[in-house]
């Protein structure tokens, strides 16, 4: 057995039908790849049809599975409902929703123009409610339940972050949002959790944001205490789960897989990490002669 394995058993999705947004690329791209190989449909939409047709293509041949390639900005509410009826058109329903689309740069604040901020938050938070309620109003309309949401959010949704503030405000958001439904919405028969993920090596990501040699300058990973990087097999298993019955009692949580990243700046002492068995030989010398004076 190892973290990079798929995990859970063959046909866990078998009948499922999932719609990830930002599906095309990235992160969603791997879910995607998952959850096929589960036995789901998978509906992938984002602005960039010609990226979606390719996976859609790639993935089908790969897997064996269906998935149906959407465009739709989902900063646009009638957009969105569009990709439900094509949805339904195609697999006849829908069971789950993965919030994973997202727009993010680092940038100073204050270099960003109005329109700079409200581009993150509008796919991000905007993007997140416009389909949580398309879907949400869908499935209570129609008295459908058995239903779960799944948002990516980040770790910084609750400590925030320099550089990245849009993307943190609406990451905040889309957890508010999660942890606020989990109750309203439990009634009707749906879930909702969220998963926030340390670094995950994707184009997207990093090219924006960690561009040409800062990679090196500023490794992700050494702030990991686990000191790598996730795999995005790990990854997909535990949104795999998350949308999957086996959780069925999982509601309003956020799922943190970061190897440790967020406590690591948080720990007040944690900087003594790199101290020596040798200093800390002296630091206990030291200690011990300060009790006794
Ligand atoms: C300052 C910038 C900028 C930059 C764009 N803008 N890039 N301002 N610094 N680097 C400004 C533009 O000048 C413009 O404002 C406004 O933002 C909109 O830019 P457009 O290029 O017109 O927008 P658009 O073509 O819609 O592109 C959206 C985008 C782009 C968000 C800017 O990066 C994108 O398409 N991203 C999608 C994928 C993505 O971001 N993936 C990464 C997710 S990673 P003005 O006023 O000049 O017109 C993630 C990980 C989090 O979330 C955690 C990691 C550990
Ligand atoms: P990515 O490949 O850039 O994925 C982002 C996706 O969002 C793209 O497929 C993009 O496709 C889509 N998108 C952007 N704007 C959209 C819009 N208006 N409407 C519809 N789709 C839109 O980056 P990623 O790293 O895989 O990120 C996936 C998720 O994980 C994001 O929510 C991100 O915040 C989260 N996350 C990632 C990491 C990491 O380390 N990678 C860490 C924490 C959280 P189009 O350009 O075709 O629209």
């Amino acid at each position: 057995m190892h973290y990079t394995e798929p995990m859970l058993k063959p046909e866990a999705l078998k009948g499922k039908t999932i719609i990830i947004t930002g599906g095309g690329t990235g992160l969603g791209k791997s879910m995607t790849r998952y959850f096929l190989t589960l036995g789901a449909n998978v509906v992938i939409s984002s602005r960039k049809l010609e990226v979606l047709q390719k996976t859609a293509d790639e993935l089908q041949q790969e897997t064996g599975g269906k998935v149906l390639a959407v465009q739709c900005d989902v900063r646009n509410y009638l957009e969105v409902e569009k990709m439900l009826e094509s949805t339904l058109q195609t697999f006849g329903g829908v069971d789950v929703l993965v919030n994973n689309a997202a727009g993010n740069f680092i940038s100073p604040t204050e270099r960003l123009s109005p329109k700079a901020f409200d581009v993150i938050v509008d796919i991000v938070l905007r993007g997140s409610y416009n389909c949580t309620l398309a879907l949400g109003k869908h499935w209570i309309k129609n008295k459908q339940t058995n239903k779960a949401v799944l948002s990516i959010v980040t770790t910084y949704a609750w400590t925030g972050s320099a550089y990245v503030v849009p993307s943190a405000c609406a990451k905040a958001g889309v957890l508010a949002m999660t942890r606020s439904l989990a109750v309203e919405w439990a009634k009707y028969g749906i879930r909702m959790n969220a998963i926030a993920p340390g670094p995950f090596p994707t184009k997207g990501a990093w090219d924006r944001l960690v561009p040409g040699n800062f990679k090196e300058r500023f490794d992700l990973v050494k702030q990991v205490p686990l000191r790598r990087a996730g795999e995005h097999q790990e990854l997909s298993n535990l949104a795999a789960y998350l949308v999957s019955d086996y959780s069925s009692y999982i509601n309003g949580e956020v799922v943190t897989i970061d190897g440790g990243e967020w406590l690591q700046g948080a720990g007040e002492f944690n900087l003594f990490d790199d101290v020596t068995p040798e200093e800390w030989d002296l630091v206990e010398k030291m200690v011990r002669g300060a009790k006794s004076e």
